[in-house]
Parts: C-alpha cells; sequence; structure tokens
C-alpha cells in the first residue's frame, strides 16, 4: 500500500549491444522467463508474472534506457503529469513506450536518466522456472548529486526518505512500506543495480553455484545489509554491465511518517554486518543512461 502518486517499481529497460547474451543471461542466471520477444526486445518477468519487469532492446551501445514506475490510480497518473510539467521536466513521450501498457507517459528526470509512468500493465499465465525471482524490488543510482536526485524522487513522485548517509553521500527512498524502492549513493550518474526479491539466503547460494557452474563468479556476498535496509544480498555483473542484486529479508516500515534515520558515512556498517569488503570494485560498475529512445518493433 503506498501514500502517494506511486505504488511501486516496475521495470527495467536495458539497452543492449548485445541482445541474445542479456536475454540468455537474464533466464539462465537471474531465472527470468521471456514473455515476449520483438524485431528488436526481449520481455522477461519472475514469479509476479507481468507483461515485463525487465526489457532488453537492441542498441549500438549499452545503457539505460528508462525505468518503469507505476502509479497508484489514473489521479496518480495525472498529478505526475501536471508536476512535471509545472517542473519544467522535458516529456519524452505522452504515450506508453512499450507494449504491455494500458496508459502512461515518460519524462526525462535528472541527470538524464528517463522515467516511465504508467497503470495497468497486462499479467501473463506461465509456469515460472525453478530458480526465479519472486518480483523486480529496486534500483540503486549512483547520481553525481544525490542530494538534488532526492529532491526530484519526494517533490515530483512521492518518495519518503527512509534513510540518508552521512551529509548526502547517499539517500534510500521508498513508495511504499518496503524499505528502498531507489538507492542514490554518490557516484558517476550511472544505474549501479537493479535487484530483485529472492525468498531465503537459499536462494542466494543457489545463485552463487549457477555462477559458478556457468564460468562466473558473485561480484559480493551474500551479505547482511546494515540499516539500509536489513536485507541479505548478493550481486554479480550481466553483460550490459550492470550489477544485478537478489536478496531477501528486507526491511519494511509500515509508519508512513517514520522519521527519516541518519547513518554515518565514516563506516561501512549501513552496507554490511557479516563481512569487511573493499567496494572499489563494487561500484566501479555500472551503466550510464541515455536519453536517445529506441521502441520495441
Ligand atoms: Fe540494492
Amino acid at each position: 500500500m503506498s501514500w502517494g502518486a506511486i505504488a511501486r517499481m516496475g521495470y527495467v529497460c536495458l539497452h543492449s549491444q548485445d541482445l541474445t547474451a542479456a536475454g540468455d543471461h537474464a533466464k539462465s542466471i537471474l531465472g527470468l522467463t521471456e514473455t515476449l520477444r520483438t524485431g528488436n526486445g526481449i520481455f522477461l518477468s519472475s514469479a509476479a508474472r507481468l507483461h515485463h519487469e525487465l526489457v532488453y532492446l537492441d542498441a549500438p551501445s549499452n545503457a539505460v534506457g528508462h525505468f518503469g514506475l507505476v502509479a497508484a490510480d489514473l489521479n496518480g497518473l495525472d498529478s505526475i503529469r501536471l508536476r512535471v510539467r509545472e517542473a519544467g521536466l522535458r516529456v519524452v513521450a505522452e504515450t506508453p513506450l512499450l507494449p504491455g501498457v494500458a496508459d502512461g507517459f515518460s519524462f526525462e528526470g535528472p541527470e538524464g536518466f528517463v522515467y516511465e509512468i504508467y497503470v495497468d500493465m497486462l499479467s501473463q499465465s506461465y509456469v515460472p522456472l525453478p530458480h526465479r525471482p519472486e518480483r523486480y524490488g529496486h534500483i540503486n543510482l549512483h547520481p553525481k548529486n544525490p542530494t538534488a536526485y532526492a529532491e526530484f524522487l519526494v517533490k515530483i513522485l512521492d518518495f519518503k526518505i527512509s534513510d540518508v548517509i552521512g551529509d548526502g553521500f547517499g539517500y534510500f527512498l521508498r513508495c511504499n512500506s518496503e524499505h528502498h524502492g531507489i538507492a542514490l549513493i554518490t557516484g558517476r550518474g550511472t544505474l549501479h543495480h537493479h535487484a530483485w526479491q529472492v525468498q531465503s539466503l537459499v536462494q542466494l547460494g543457489e545463485l552463487g553455484d549457477r555462477l559458478w557452474e556457468a564460468g562466473s563468479r558473485l561480484l559480493m556476498g551474500p551479505v547482511r545489509h546494515g540499516e539500509s535496509g536489513r536485507n541479505i544480498a548478493a550481486y554479480y555483473v550481466e553483460p550490459t554491465g550492470a550489477v544485478v542484486e537478489l536478496y531477501a529479508d528486507m526491511r519494511h516500515i509500515y509508519d508512513d511518517n517514520a522519521p527519516v534515520n541518519h547513518m554515518s558515512s565514516a563506516t561501512i556498517d549501513w552496507a554490511t554486518q557479516w563481512s569487511k569488503y573493499d567496494a572499489t570494485e563494487f561500484r566501479s560498475h555500472g551503466v550510464l543512461p541515455t536519453t536517445e529512445i529506441i521502441t520495441s518493433r
């Protein structure tokens, strides 16, 4: 249940210079099911059985195409349309960018990331793969100016700030009870990771096994995050260069008016309680956004 104009996280659309590799990896490692293949795109979903939660579109270079966010209802959609216009943000399209969605529009947010706000995505009927995640959960961006980015998410999209790290080094924001739907950590302007909920720690071990058997490895984890969600998580790098997180046991905040939690940036206890790690390589991965719009055809 949400309090504002956005009900939940919707989907991630990535541009991929190797569509086959990206799609195969999402199925064999992440465990998504292909729901639609078009001339230039692959649409995938988890046990949520939606028309799409992850989309790869064929492109000359790897990039973030856009992020889909689900409006609470048509009133929520209309109010965000109005706020986007009043804020002078560039509207990219007045209708949905991809098939499977009843109504929506898209605009360019801060630092070149495009957002589609929509209602009523079609559901799909299939038996999910045994190693599937339960649903798409959140994104972690590394903006150059996280404070300005957090202000955008609060003012335009009704997100609430769950945590602040240091003096504007990072923010965790939620659009419903789940601790974060969008996390912002100071960086070079990339999508660092997209994250998928699984049932337990067991699935994180099985992810490590699948990667090993495919000749690869986890990038980090399993870890227990500290204050920043308290979830258990493991990470790997997908063919586009984006990091993927599988997580379980994320904290929920049921008090809509819960005070903002402030954490120190002097330690990384907020990020990991089970082990120490050097975040240099972890933070080096990610995908830059593009404002070039590619539609499915
Ligand atoms: Fe995450």
